[in-house]
């Protein structure tokens, strides 16, 4: 089984909306399972933003998730530790050396982007409706690469 985490902050815009078009990339492939958390503990509970349901039922991409924060053992449990932007990645990462667990497994979720301006997936969270559907086309893009990329390193091995 890979198991692959995204991470964010609040865990109700971006990190739930790429867990949920990169399972729904994975399809039936049961060898990969696909969760998502945030940074901070800000939303733990909830159900994702009303504007990423939207963003999601647009693209007709199932999603389900209620927010949850990162723990130590995530980082022992995943091979795929994707970060949205500098900050998670940062936070992670200290994380990770805080408990002594290899941060080769953390990456940024636009290094697989083709079409990367910009290392952040930026935070929608404070905007419209506009930045839900860029933050959808970024992840859209990304998860592709980032699929096809396990699928190599996991036939490699
Ligand atoms: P996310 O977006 O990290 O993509 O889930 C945010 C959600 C909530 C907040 C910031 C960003 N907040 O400050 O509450």
């Amino acid at each position: 089984m890979v198991k692959v985490l995204f991470v964010c902050l609040g865990n109700i815009c971006r990190s739930p909306l790429a867990e949920a078009i990169f399972s729904h990339k994975v399809g039936d492939a049961a060898h990969i399972s696909v969760d998502s958390c945030g940074t901070s503990d800000f939303h733990t509970g909830e159900q994702p933003d009303p504007r990423t349901i939207e963003t999601a039922n647009f693209y007709n991409i199932p999603i389900s998730h209620r927010a949850r924060q990162l723990m130590p053992q995530d980082l022992r449990k995943f091979d795929y530790v994707i970060a949205m932007d500098r900050q998670n990645a940062a936070n992670v990462t200290k994380m990770a050396k805080d408990n002594k667990v290899d941060p080769e497994k953390i990456y940024f979720m636009r290094n697989f982007d083709e079409q990367q301006d910009d290392i952040n997936v930026p935070d929608p969270y404070f905007g419209g409706m506009e930045g839900f559907h860029q933050v959808y086309e970024i992840l859209d893009r990304s998860c592709d690469k980032l699929l096809k990329h396990i699928i190599q390193k996991e036939s490699e091995k």
